[in-house]
């Protein structure tokens, strides 16, 4: 039976595949089982920031595999202990939790300043805020987290004391802080506003610089912990290794995934020496978090995308994609907009003109012509190429949407 028929008859069917089944990659490109080539400007959704099979990366996962797979957290592992103190060293963060995914990092995260303010006697500080458009992952208390009706539906009741506001718009988050202080109360119930500092699968949209600033202040004078979900924005996807460096500021909490493993599965949680004290022994925990195979490779990881030069590339590639863009934007009058930060970028287009581009069939045609690009929210295009993605791929891919869109646009 072929790989389709199969995948299709045994997996609950929860994706909506593309009829391709890939078997190698190597850089940006991917093969498929047609030895066809495709350049992937998706990287698995901003996982492979190194590209397919990175030789360094694939070394460090043979290497590892064979010495050590796992041990369980009930004993220490030199490649576990190692990627702690590179993030620690990189990042505002004192100590760092090691889980599987960005969904259980932001577990992490939300148990977090919720014990920390519970241990603390502080019952009634649990209430998180959110923003509207965020997406935060698929368990139970990360899509309730999600400021995204679609996520959540059929599985009422989510959990309670989540709370979302409109994204960049201070005077709402104001307001709600506000109203937290219950009546006699001289705190408020508000332990924690999570956000992503660019917003991905809500249509990549940058927090504004004055924005953030307002969020870290109205948080230290209320005694609320920030949590940056840097699940898709970190470890170099902006062109920082963390986006918050871009802000001049720093969170309480932050949340890591995606790009950290380069494909592996991990997810982490740094926190503050003050957000730290909210997990002590036996509070949190997790069978695989920070397996010697999965810290092995994510060492290597950061410390090829830390290097400031590969950075710099980074946001130089950035700008020169937009830049081309900008120029499609030029001619065709139903692509609304170009906006990102690093190598994350998107494309709107129009909803309200004559003229309606549909981005999945803009994803489909660009797969026919051997490019991976992703559509988002029905009108807006979204790359996340590998981080080590060459200008000529960018030429290639623009001239690809050219194109396309000229045709769309007889
Ligand atoms: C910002 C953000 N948070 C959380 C998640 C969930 O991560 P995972 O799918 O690894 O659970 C994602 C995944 O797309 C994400 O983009």
């Amino acid at each position: 039976m072929d790989t389709i028929k199969k995948t299709d008859q045994n997996i609950i069917n929860t994706y909506a595949r593309f009829q391709k089944v890939f078997v190698s990659g190597e850089g940006c490109v991917l093969k498929d089982e047609n030895d066809n080539s495709y350049i992937d400007f998706l990287a698995g959704i901003a996982v492979c920031s190194l590209g397919h099979c990175h030789p360094k990366i694939t070394e460090a996962i043979c290497h590892q595999a064979s010495k050590l797979v796992h041990v369980s957290n009930l004993f220490y592992t030199q490649p576990q202990a190692e990627l702690a103190s590179l993030l620690v060293e990189k990042s505002f963060a004192d100590k760092v939790f090691f889980a599987n995914s960005g969904a259980e990092a932001n577990e992490a995260a939300i148990k977090l300043a919720r014990r920390y303010f519970q241990v603390q006697g502080d019952k009634n500080k649990f209430k998180i805020i959110t923003l509207e458009k965020s997406f935060h992952g698929r368990t139970m208390a990360t899509l309730s987290a999600t400021g995204q009706d679609k996520i959540k539906q059929g599985f009422d009741p989510v959990l309670e004391k989540f709370i979302h506001v409109p994204f960049n718009d201070i005077d709402s988050l104001r307001k709600c802080i506000d109203q937290s202080y219950d009546n006699d109360s001289k705190n408020s119930n508000i332990c924690a506003i999570m956000l992503e500092p660019v917003q991905g699968e809500g249509g990549v949209i940058p927090a504004d610089k004055d924005y953030l600033k307002e969020v870290r202040k109205l948080c230290d004078d209320n005694d609320i912990f920030l949590i940056f979900d840097e699940i898709q924005t970190g470890i170099g996807r902006c062109g920082r290794l963390f986006a918050y460096e871009e802000y001049n500021i720093e969170p309480d909490i932050m949340t890591l995934a995606k790009a950290l493993g380069n494909g592996l599965p991990i997810g982490a949680m740094l926190a503050s020496k003050k957000a730290k004290k909210g997990f002590d022994l036996g509070s949190h925990g997790s069978t695989f978090g920070g397996t010697p195979l999965v810290t092995a490779a994510a060492i290597e990881v950061v410390k090829i995308i830390s290097d400031p030069d590969f950075l710099a590339k980074c946001r130089n590639k950035g700008e020169y994609f937009k830049q081309k863009l900008f120029v499609l934007k030029e001619k065709y009058r139903f692509i609304k907009d170009i906006r990102g930060m690093g190598l994350l970028i998107a494309l709107e287009f129009e909803t309200e003109s004559d003229k309606k581009i549909d981005a999945a069939d803009i994803v489909k045609k660009c797969m026919e012509k051997g490019f991976i690009i992703n559509g988002i929210q029905g009108n807006i295009l979204r790359f996340a190429p590998p981080l080590i993605v060459e200008e000529n791929q960018i030429d290639k891919l623009v001239q690809c949407l050219d194109d396309i869109l000229a045709t769309e646009n007889q």
